[in-house]
């Protein structure tokens, strides 16, 4: 294979579809994301039988809408995410990227979706710095991790029960915000008095720098079931606890480990603009370089995907992460790392 090459990015680990087209500069040629967000509005949750057959319907199509503009013959390697995430959805994904690599003849990259969300900087940010702090947050995930370079991970702390992501989205989804309630709440949080009721904050005392959320979760019940703050009051207070969470751990981190040069922030939860401001003034006035990736590049996509996975195979194209089987649901990072 030349030094430029294009690489197709297959995303499937829950409920987004996503194809994509980089070339091995990280530059996007197409992206194309259809999210099934509408389907699950009645269950106001993810149905895992219900988005697999969301994937199974749409993958085929925004593949072949690519393959419209750009002949799929051209396609070098294929990045497909392998885990962590809901097996039924993995499978259609990672079905579909097989298929491709025998019919095409092409090599097949399986990606670990987190590392897949942190290394969505490749394509805004080639030059960030290392070692560096990454806090990624999503629906599914919340970690701190040391980066020794970009493929090298070490969890310095994770969460005990709830994600951030989980967070935000079972208390909006208690006051009526439907699914995913995330935005919803931010944007109600956007209009409110941050100060308004003070949560504790969760595992505010510890030494640790892992997380809880379900503590807030149940906090946050009874004060908004009281009836005597206003919605926008009650988001923004909410908002806050997480974010000075978020933020308290991240500070945390940079005490213990002294000799880190950046911050990456990365997953969904990385669109919530109170988080991107609250960290970004920390690490201006710290000093530090910070990343965080556009918001497009922050919720679930395949650029991210393929971004990785040309990562990989550029630099560490003889460490593969494993041969079979197609998924890993339960994926570990630490486990995807190489030196
Ligand atoms: O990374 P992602 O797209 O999917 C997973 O891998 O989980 O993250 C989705 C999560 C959801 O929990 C959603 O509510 C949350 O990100 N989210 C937000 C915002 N935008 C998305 N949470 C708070 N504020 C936002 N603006
Ligand atoms: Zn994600």
């Amino acid at each position: 294979m030349s030094s430029d090459f294009l690489c197709m990015g297959i995303e499937s680990s829950c409920d987004d579809s996503s194809v994509a087209l980089l070339n091995s500069q990280y530059q996007v040629q197409t992206l194309l994301t259809e999210s099934h967000i509408k389907c699950l509005e009645p269950f106001k949750g993810v149905m895992p039988e219900v988005v697999s057959r969301e994937h199974v319907r749409y993958l085929p199509i925004l593949i072949d809408k690519i393959n419209q503009t750009i002949k799929l013959e051209k396609i070098d390697l294929i990045a497909y995410t392998a885990g962590p995430g809901l097996a039924g959805s993995l499978l259609v994904g990672a079905n579909l990227a097989h298929s491709l690599s025998l019919i095409l003849n092409k090599p097949l990259i399986p990606v670990h979706h987190i590392a897949g969300h942190q290394l969505a900087y490749l394509i805004e940010e080639p030059a960030l710095l290392f070692p560096c702090l990454s806090l990624v947050v999503s629906g599914g995930h919340t970690q701190l991790l040391l980066l020794k370079s970009p493929l090298h991970y070490t969890i310095l702390g994770q969460t005990r029960d709830d994600a951030a992501g989980e967070a935000f989205d079972k208390i909006a989804k208690y006051i009526g915000l439907g699914y995913p309630g995330g935005p919803a709440l931010a944007s109600c949080a956007s209009r409110g008095n941050p100060l308004a009721h003070r949560f504790s904050i969760p595992m505010f005392s510890s030494e640790t720098l892992d997380f809880s959320f379900s503590g807030l979760k149940t906090q946050a019940i009874r004060v908004w079931d009281k009836q005597e703050l206003s919605l926008e009051d009650f988001c923004a207070s909410v908002e806050y606890t997480i974010v000075s969470t978020l933020v308290l751990k991240t500070k945390q981190a940079l005490k213990k480990h002294p000799m880190i040069k950046s911050l990456l922030l990365s997953g969904g939860v990385a669109c919530n603009l109170t988080l991107r401001t609250t960290l970004t003034d920390f690490a201006s006035k710290k000093g530090l370089q910070i990343h965080i990736p556009s918001s497009y590049f922050c919720a679930d996509n395949a650029a991210m995907i393929a971004a990785a996975g040309i990562y990989r195979w550029i630099h560490h194209p003889t460490a593969q992460p494993y041969t079979s089987p197609l998924i890993r649901p339960n994926w570990s990072i630490e486990a995807y790392s190489c030196l």
